[in-house]
């Protein structure tokens, strides 16, 4: 199991083959790169210490006019004529190992971005998920990116490429994980004031981990017992116009907030705050607070109606 913190770390440490092969392109750049430094480094020094030797001793059209003149066409010509190429040659050789289309087998997952969460549904398997994004390791994903508002984009540096998640029409993004672990991903277009906090949890697990996980989240939400009763009934007053609980909620949400079938399965509240019962009274109460200019309101609670939400919210396993 590894785990990826740093997103500049994620894309120098891949975790799949299409990352490895956009991490070899970036190691042949910076090498290339660093060589052209070294050499107009070294090329300057020797022109200083040349100079301090004295004055230049020959005038234009003098002997010395066709050195200079292998210099400009070796140097400024040439040399990047060279690694241009070269670098043309691997880029397009990479951009052939990332499919632009699902491949067979792949697993369909569609992505949509929202002022800022992201929303994550697994057609084939029925579920709805908010902020965390589960892969199979080994299968290709492909990921059907769109947003329901701004340009957002979609971003896991370990595992492949960035793409822009757009309000009008769907970007295919195929990624593959090798091995179970962990990963970060941060909305990668600016989208609006908690652009920043827009984050998304990827977790590639094992076929049939990820086969037990994907049941679970598509199953309905487990009948209200006794103790979530009083909670089920604040939220249908004061969350169901958007927030879904399946089936309780049948229609789809007036505006779309995350989906909350199996809330209390999920690692954070609003992907910026352990989900735990303190925080999410919190969130509740106002979730300004915690993430300004999110566009959830402060929703206007008694002591009793607050418990018995959270309490009906954290059994939703
Ligand atoms: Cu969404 Cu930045």
């Amino acid at each position: 199991m590894s785990s990826t913190g740093g997103l500049l770390g994620g894309a120098l440490d891949p975790q799949g083959p299409m990352a490895r092969s956009a991490a070899a392109l970036w190691w042949l750049m910076a090498a290339l790169g660093g060589l052209v430094f070294v050499l107009v480094v070294a090329l300057l020094v020797a022109g200083l210490r040349r100079g301090r030797a004295g004055p230049a001793r020959v005038e234009p059209g003098g002997p010395e006019t066709g050195s200079s003149r292998r210099w400009l066409v070796g140097g400024g010509v040439l040399l990047p004529s060279v690694v241009l190429v070269v670098v043309l040659g691997a880029t397009v050789a990479a951009m052939r190992d990332v499919p632009v289309q699902a491949p067979d087998g792949a697993l369909v997952v569609e992505v949509t971005g929202h002022q800022y969460w992201w929303e994550i549904r697994y057609p084939a398997e029925g579920a709805v998920v908010a902020n965390e994004l589960h892969l199979p390791v080994g299968r290709p994903v492909a990921l059907r990116l769109r947003s329901a508002d701004v340009i957002h984009s979609f971003w896991v540096p370990a595992l492949g490429g960035k793409m822009d998640a757009l309000p009008d029409g769907v970007n295919t993004l195929v990624l593959q994980a090798d091995e179970a672990g962990e990963h970060t991903s941060e909305c990668a277009e600016f989208c609006g004031v908690q652009h920043t906090n827009m984050s998304l949890l990827v977790v590639a697990e094992e076929p049939d981990a990820f086969r037990a996980w994907v049941a679970a989240q598509a199953a309905p939400a487990a009948p209200v017992n006794s103790t979530g009763a009083a909670g089920a009934d604040v939220f249908a007053r004061a969350c169901s116009r958007c927030h879904a609980v399946r089936p309780a909620t049948e229609a789809e949400p007036a505006e779309r907030g995350p989906d909350l079938t199996h809330f209390a399965s999920r690692r954070t509240i609003g992907a910026i705050a352990e989900n735990e019962p303190e925080a999410l009274r919190r969130w509740i109460s106002d979730p300004h607070a915690m993430k300004t200019g999110v566009l959830m309101p402060a929703v206007e609670l008694d002591p009793h109606e607050l418990d018995a939400v959270v309490t009906y919210l954290e059994g939703l396993r």
